[in-house]
């Protein structure tokens, strides 16, 4: 089936949510039927909170959560119970609500006081989860994506060093804004993925929205998010769309 490139618009919020949560099922259950298990990388940051919430309270029915495998496209280089952790944020939301197996959760470990060797035991991880040879990349079922007042996805931010790797599975990346480290996926991680999906929610992200969808100027993060053989969505509702 062709790869989809899609930017749905929803009327508010709340129906964004809701249609994440169920493309979210829609493709769990397939992946499930098809491959027995559902690949997911969680995005980090305020906006997928809602998201999680919802899947995590019953009002999509009937998602696989023993079949479920959750990663992380980023994290903060803050241990795991920092209120910065995106783990965190995900296990308050999401994890602490629902009968998901440990062992189907691959945190980052971001504890380690050197994220250089954080970003490589992730990547060992997804090396190992996914049987991949060397020069593979791993093909998530879904990558989730929020996305940056200057147009960062996952960590990676203009003129960051990880912008340009085009080996590595995950990297640590130092973020000069915020003077930290970030581990993150790179971008041939995102684009080996079978659908990634962005969400955006509100006015505050209309300006970005716009000018990742529709301006053809600097090559911003978001607009070299090209899965080569999947889906492209974009979740919006009104207020962030442009
Ligand atoms: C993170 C995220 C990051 C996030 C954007 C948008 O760790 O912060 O992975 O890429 O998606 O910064 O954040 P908001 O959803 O909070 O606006």
């Amino acid at each position: 089936m062709a790869a989809r490139r899609e930017i749905r618009i929803l009327n508010s919020a709340d129906e964004l949510f809701r249609a994440a949560a169920e493309e979210f099922a829609g493709r769990a259950a397939e992946a499930v039927q098809l491959r027995g298990r559902f690949c997911v990388a969680l995005s980090g940051g305020s906006t997928p909170k809602t998201l999680y919430a919802l899947l995590a309270s019953g009002a999509i029915p009937g998602i696989p959560w023993d079949k479920i495998f959750l990663f992380w496209g980023d994290e903060r280089h803050v241990p795991p119970d920092d209120p910065e952790s995106n783990y965190r944020m995900v296990k308050e939301s999401l994890l602490a609500k629902v009968s998901l197996p440990a062992g189907n959760v691959f945190r980052i470990k971001a504890e380690d006081p050197d994220a250089a060797r954080a970003a490589a035991d992730y990547e060992r991880t997804l090396v190992s989860f996914f049987g991949l040879q060397p020069g593979e990349f791993p093909r998530f079922d879904l990558i989730l994506l929020g996305l940056g007042p200057e147009g960062h996805v996952a960590s990676l931010f203009p003129g960051s060093a990880a912008m340009n790797e085009k080996k590595r599975l995950v990297v640590s990346n130092w973020v000069e804004k915020f003077k930290t480290d970030r581990i993150t996926f790179t971008f041939p991680v995102l684009n080996h993925g079978a659908c990634v999906m962005f969400l955006a929610s509100g006015q505050g992200k209309a300006a970005i929205v716009k000018q990742v969808l529709e301006d053809d100027g600097e090559p911003l993060p978001a607009k070299l998010v090209q899965p080569e053989d999947g889906d492209l969505l974009w979740f919006l509702d009104k207020d962030a769309a442009p």
